[in-house]
């Protein structure tokens, strides 16, 4: 485990419970049970993201442990759990405790014998890529093209590249505030349509790795539409929810009109005062929260491995 001490002093709710009845100490001289150690949430001299130290996911999270966690993601969009050494299975299971996993339309690049964990890899083994290598290269929420888009996704790191490989993530409560009168007047109230199949041509011209989808997997995406400012449904605090990889027009709007604004909104929501930019350390397990946030994967040099496995939790319909 990372051996910086807790930096915001707070002590764990589960430390902070009376340690169960233990059997009397045999001689004086017996060591007391060890105590878990207080885990820390240290937030990021960033306009969103903060690190959790000294906590272990491989072993149980209480209840308190775990509304202490809800709170801090709430509060700073990206938790950064550090030095997780977890399997697939242990980080489904955390996954489920934030709600109903989602699977992706990508089936082939789920991790075998786990439909719900996706690989995210630049990984080419036997002439066939291992995972969806190309995940997250144009600005997105994660699966704002489905009528429940995701609530949150987390990501954890299996093979870094020595150089590059970042996530970076942009705050869009932040974005939305930062709206002039007369943009936000003109996309006040409307909707925007959402498409998965909106970059997906291009991404396969660039990456002709990329499987041509199914007549099955086409008809388990169409376009959706969702507001443009959505309220958080926790904090109730408004986001701008549209992004680059995958939304279309806007309602209401004549094609170039719409165009127009929506490259408004790309150019501003993504602004460097907006944005946490992630750099892996070995072992990271990274949540960010989809309704406040977008997100970008830097990339790295293509001889440059990079594993990771995703698990994405399902969310409300926006509002
Ligand atoms: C994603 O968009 O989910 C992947 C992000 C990353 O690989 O950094």
């Amino acid at each position: 485990m990372n051996t910086t001490p807790p930096a915001d002093g707070a002590v764990s709710a589960s430390a902070a419970q009376p340690v169960a009845a233990a059997p009397a100490p045999a001689t004086p001289s017996t060591p007391a049970p060890a105590r878990a150690r207080p885990f820390s949430i240290r937030p990021f001299d960033a306009p969103l993201g903060a690190e959790v130290l000294w906590l272990d996911l491989s072993q149980p999270v209480s209840e308190q442990d775990f509304a202490r966690l809800h709170r801090a993601h709430l509060d700073h969009h990206v938790l950064v759990f550090r030095d997780q050494h977890i399997t697939p299975a242990q980080q489904v299971a955390f996954t489920q405790r934030w709600g109903k996993l989602q699977r992706h339309v990508l089936h082939q690049f789920a991790l075998p014998g786990h439909p719900e964990v996706l690989i995210v890899s630049n990984i080419v083994e036997n002439g066939q890529p291992i995972g969806l290598g190309d995940a997250g290269v144009f600005w997105h929420s994660d699966l704002s093209y489905k009528d429940r888009p995701s609530l949150g996704s987390f990501l954890h790191a299996q093979e870094l590249p020595a150089e590059g490989g970042d996530t970076l993530f942009a705050n869009q409560h932040l974005a939305w505030a930062a709206l002039p009168a007369d943009l936000r007047a003109v996309v006040q109230g409307r909707r925007a349509e959402h498409s998965y199949l909106k970059q997906y041509e291009a991404l396969r011209q660039r990456n002709p790795w990329r499987p041509p989808l199914s007549e099955a997997q086409v008809q388990q995406v169409p376009p959706v539409w969702q507001p443009i400012q959505r309220r958080h449904p926790e904090t109730g605090v408004p986001a701008l929810f549209v992004s680059e990889h995958f939304t279309t027009r806007i309602e209401g709007l004549p094609e170039d009109e719409s165009q127009a604004v929506l490259n408004e909104l790309f150019a501003l929501q993504t602004q460097p005062r907006f944005i946490y930019r992630h750099r892996w350390a070995p072992h990271d397990m990274v949540f960010w929260d989809n309704r406040s946030l977008l997100h970008l994967a830097a990339g790295c040099p293509p001889d440059q491995r990079r594993r990771m496995h995703r698990t994405t939790i399902e969310g409300d319909i926006p509002a």
